[in-house]
Formats: structure tokens, C-alpha cells, sequence
């Protein structure tokens, strides 16, 4: 690195205004001209300046402002841009290009973004290094505390034994709401041929393109450590990581749900679990308050109907169907849109457990479904599902005896039959439970273009929930950023 020669402060041009201020404040002067100085460091800011001056000269105003109103703003045209003179215009500070192993070398991949991609990233092979502190610092010990003397007390000073307790401390996140015991794998899922005519969704566009998927099954009532094996519905999340964003399926085992509005949610769930004075049954929706619910619900009695079927005691998450449930739509690139329902078929069959073998199963393994679906993909016999659609226009939804936005009804497949358009394999399992499993965060308002909502309020409500919920059970706004929920593609918005 380049050093001074003498402690003598570059000299500094006059008549600079405020460029060196970095408070806010009236400027005294107009912007400086492009620089000729030769001092240090001086140069770039001034060029910065008369850079960044010229490009927010080149759009004063925006002449489209008309175009963002009324009819106009159903076709408003491209907005106009303009190109910085020098790079240092956009740059965040004049000394990017002084390099380290901290900051790089100075000169960021264009559009470029570290903190989404592969999961590679964030993978460590601690295989044959020395032990560190979270700051990186080796140590040789972390398993005896720093005393006064040979019989203590431990000294305050110890910022060993205390940055590894507060790791500790503080380790656990909240098991979610509903769902939190669950299970959950990566893979990828194929398209069998273009959907380009239906949909302009980034998975559907090419035949044999593959989209990295993470998918995680789950029971709904019982608690993070209860059984695999009970009697419930079943979760089946499908995260898509598309070129263009990530778009979350999160469905269940069942066709259908016990209500049509959001509203009703917490009231359901409350029922379903545990009663609230003594806090039983676990898991379970054999009891007082869930029949209560239920009975005074008609519209759930469809749901009732498969849940108390073998339907809800699965043989193994390899041998669930999904569904999403509500009615979607999707959209092609003229913006032409059909209705669309989501069903996931296992190529193994969908196959189920009898009442006395789940029993007996819950109490011998309560990590059944957990530890078939880990030491399959172990084994190398991938879980596979094919995707089929339903799809139907809005004048054949207006003709059906039934409404398409109530998610107490299926679409019968005598009037609309499923249509397989690609297949799901699951093939890698995670590195690591906490880190993909239990933060990964489903939602349903993670759509990507070519797929959008319908009216079904049980859906609208869903659409609020998901994050909601999220914010506080990965503890605040920003668990985008936690890898597993990061997209594949970049994200450029700060
Ligand atoms: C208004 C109705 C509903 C509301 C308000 C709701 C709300 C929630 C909430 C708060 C969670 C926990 C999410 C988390 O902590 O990450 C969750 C999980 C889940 N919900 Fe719903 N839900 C509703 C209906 C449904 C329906 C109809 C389905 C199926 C089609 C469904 C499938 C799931 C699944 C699969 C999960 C687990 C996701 C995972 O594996 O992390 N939910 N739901």
C-alpha cells in the first residue's frame, strides 16, 4: 500500500462548497466542474460529484407522470433512464478500489448480488481447522472457563465462556403457530412440456427445465417434538427457487379445508388444539372444544369427512398427495388468464397406515415419517411426485353448480380433468434442520409473474398470515435474508 511521505495534509482546492460535508445542508456553491486536481484522494470525489450532479440533470422531471393515471396507466411506456458519465456516479464511496480481504478487490460483479444463490455459500467443512470464537479468533479450548485462581469464581473477562452461553441462550426460535412438526428436503421439478400458452411462470416455459425446489410435510395441530404418526392433515410446502423469484405452494394432503373465510382461522386452530386448561390432547382432534368447533361449523363437514378417513394417518410423506387447495390463476404474456388447481400425485402411491399401526407407531418411533423420508433419499430411492392442473375459464366457473373460490369444495375431475405437466424429485437432504427446515418460511403471497391469486377469502386471509407470523417467529422483518429463503435469482432493491 502506498504511503505518505510526510504528515502535511493534501492540499484541498477552494471553492468546493459542501461536496465534503457528509450532513445534510443548503449547498453554497454550485457543483464543481469535472476535476483536474492531482491531490490524493481529491479528484475522484470532485468528479463523483459533477457525476452524480450530471446524471440527476439528465432527468429533471418525469415526463411519464401523465401516464401513471386512469386508462393511460394500463399501457404506460418504458421510463426513461440515462447512463452515469463515469461509474463513480453510482459508486457508494470514492474509495471503493482500495482493496482488502474484508471489502475485495474494488470492483463488484455488475448486478451481482452475494447474499442469494446456492446454499454453497453458506456451507462450512470445519474438517482439519482450529477452532475459532464467533469473531474468528483461534482458541484452543472452549470447554474449561477462565478462573481466579485454581477453584474460581469464573472471571467476568471470560468473553469466551460468555459469547458461547449467550449463543446458547438464545438459540431457539418459536415453533410455529400451526405446522411445526414437520420434515423437509430439496430437489428439483421438471416440466414436461411448455406451458407458454396458460402461463408465462418461469418454471412452465421450457420442456426439461429444472427448478430447484425445498419442500417440507408437516402434521398441523401437534406441537415441534409430538409423533409423526397421528391423526391430522398434512402439510405439503413446496418452495420453488425460479429464475424469477421465488413462488411458494404451500398446500396439504387434503383436497379441501374446514372453512371458507380467514376469519375463522384462529378460531379453528384454537379448537384443534390442546384445551386450553389442561392443556390435552396432544396432537390430536378428538376433543370437547374441536367437536364443538366443528358442529357448529356445516361448511367443515366435507374436510371432516377425509380427515376422520385413512387419509389423515399417511404411510409416508413419500406417499402423500398435495394439493394447493384454493383456486389460482395464471396468466400468459398477453395477459390472458385461466383458473387453475394444483395437485401433486406420488409416483409411489398414496397409501395409508390403519389406525392400530399408527398407534402402535407413535409410541415406538415418534419420528416415523421423519426418518422414511431421510434414509430414503439417503438410500438413493428419490421421492417422486408428478404435478397435474385443473384448469377451467371463468365462464365455465359461472356455470358450475358449486363456487370455484370456496375451499370447502373440490372441482370434480369428471368436469374438469387433471392435466400432468411436469415432476417433482426430492434428492438431496439438508445440512442442517434449524438452519433449512425450521427457518425456511413459506407464504403464500410469493408469487411469481404468470400465477396470481383468486378471490377465495380463506386465501386472502392466507396471504396476510404467512408474514405476519414470520415476523415474529424468525424475529423480525428481514428472514428473507436467511439463506434458505433466498431466491436463486438476484435481488436488486436498496
Ligand atoms: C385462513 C386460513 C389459514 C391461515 C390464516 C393459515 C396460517 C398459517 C400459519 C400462521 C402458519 C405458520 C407459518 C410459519 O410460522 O411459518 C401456517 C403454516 C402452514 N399452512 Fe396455513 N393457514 C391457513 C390455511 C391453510 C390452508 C388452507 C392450507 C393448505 C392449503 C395451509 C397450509 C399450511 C402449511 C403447509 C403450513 C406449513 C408451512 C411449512 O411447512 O413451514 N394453511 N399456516
Amino acid at each position: 500500500m502506498a504511503t505518505r511521505k510526510s504528515n502535511t495534509p493534501p492540499k484541498i482546492e477552494t471553492n468546493l462548497g459542501s461536496i465534503l460535508a457528509t450532513v445534510a445542508g443548503p449547498s453554497t456553491t454550485p457543483p464543481p466542474k469535472a476535476s483536474k486536481a492531482t491531490a490524493p484522494v481529491l479528484p475522484d470525489l470532485v468528479n463523483k460529484v459533477s457525476a452524480s450532479a450530471e446524471l440527476a440533470a439528465a432527468v429533471v422531471w418525469n415526463e411519464n407522470k401523465p401516464a401513471e393515471h386512469g386508462e393511460a396507466s394500463y399501457d404506460p411506456p418504458p421510463g426513461q433512464t440515462a447512463e452515469p458519465g463515469t461509474p463513480l456516479a453510482t459508486a457508494s464511496t470514492t474509495s471503493e478500489s482500495m482493496a482488502s480481504g474484508k471489502v475485495g478487490a474494488g470492483k463488484p460483479p455488475a448486478g451481482h448480488n452475494p447474499t442469494v444463490g446456492s446454499l454453497d455459500r453458506v456451507r462450512v467443512d470445519s474438517g482439519g481447522q482450529v477452532l475459532t470464537t464467533n469473531q474468528g479468533v483461534a482458541i484452543a479450548d472452549n470447554q474449561n472457563s477462565l478462573k481466579a485462581g485454581l477453584r474460581g469464581p469464573t472471571a467476568m473477562e471470560d468473553f469466551i465462556l460468555r459469547e458461547k452461553i449467550t449463543h446458547f441462550d438464545h438459540e431457539r426460535i418459536p415453533e410455529r403457530v400451526v405446522h411445526a412438526r414437520g420434515s423437509a428436503a430439496h430437489g428439483y421439478f421438471e416440466c414436461y412440456k411448455p406451458l407458454t400458452g396458460l402461463t408465462k411462470a418461469a418454471p412452465f416455459k421450457e420442456a426439461g427445465k429444472r427448478t430447484p425446489v425445498f419442500v417440507r410435510f408437516s402434521t398441523v395441530a401437534g406441537e415441534r417434538g409430538s409423533a409423526d404418526t397421528v391423526r391430522d392433515v398434512r402439510g405439503f410446502a413446496v418452495k420453488f427457487y425460479t429464475d424469477e423469484g421465488n413462488w411458494d405452494l404451500v398446500g396439504n394432503n387434503i383436497p379441501v379445508f374446514f372453512i371458507q373465510d380467514a376469519m375463522k382461522f384462529p378460531d379453528l386452530v384454537h379448537a384443534v388444539k390442546p384445551e386450553p386448561h389442561h392443556a390435552m390432547p396432544q396432537a390430536s382432534s378428538a376433543h370437547d372444544t374441536f367437536w364443538d368447533f366443528v358442529s357448529l361449523m356445516p361448511e367443515s363437514t366435507h374436510m371432516l369427512m377425509w380427515q376422520m378417513s385413512d387419509r389423515a394417518i399417511p404411510r409416508s410423506y413419500r406417499m402423500m398427495q398435495g394439493f394447493g387447495v384454493h383456486t389460482f390463476r395464471l396468466i400468459n404474456e398477453a395477459g390472458e388468464s385461466v383458473f387453475c388447481k394444483f395437485h401433486w400425485n406420488p409416483v409411489a402411491g398414496t397409501h395409508s397406515l390403519d389406525w392400530d399401526e399408527a398407534v402402535k407407531i407413535a409410541g415406538a418411533d415418534a419420528d416415523f415419517h421423519r426418518r422414511d423420508l431421510w434414509e430414503a433419499i439417503e438410500a438413493g430411492a428419490f421421492p417422486e411426485w408428478e404435478l397435474g392442473l385443473q384448469i377451467f375459464t371463468e365462464d365455465q366457473a359461472d356455470n358450475f353448480d358449486f363456487d370455484v373460490l370456496d375451499a370447502t369444495k373440490l372441482i370434480p375431475e369428471e368436469l374438469v380433468p387433471i392435466t400432468p405437466v411436469g415432476k417433482m424429485v426430492l434428492n438431496r437432504n439438508p445440512d442442517n434442520f434449524f438452519a433449512e427446515t425450521e427457518q425456511v418460511a413459506f407464504c403464500t403471497a410469493h408469487i411469481v409473474p404468470g400465477i396470481d391469486f383468486s378471490n377465495d377469502p380463506l386465501l386472502q386471509g392466507r396471504i396476510h398470515s404467512y408474514l405476519d407470523t414470520q415476523i415474529s417467529r424468525l424475529g423480525g422483518a428481514n428472514f428473507h435474508e436467511i439463506p434458505i429463503n433466498a431466491p436463486v435469482n438476484q435481488v436488486h432493491n436498496n
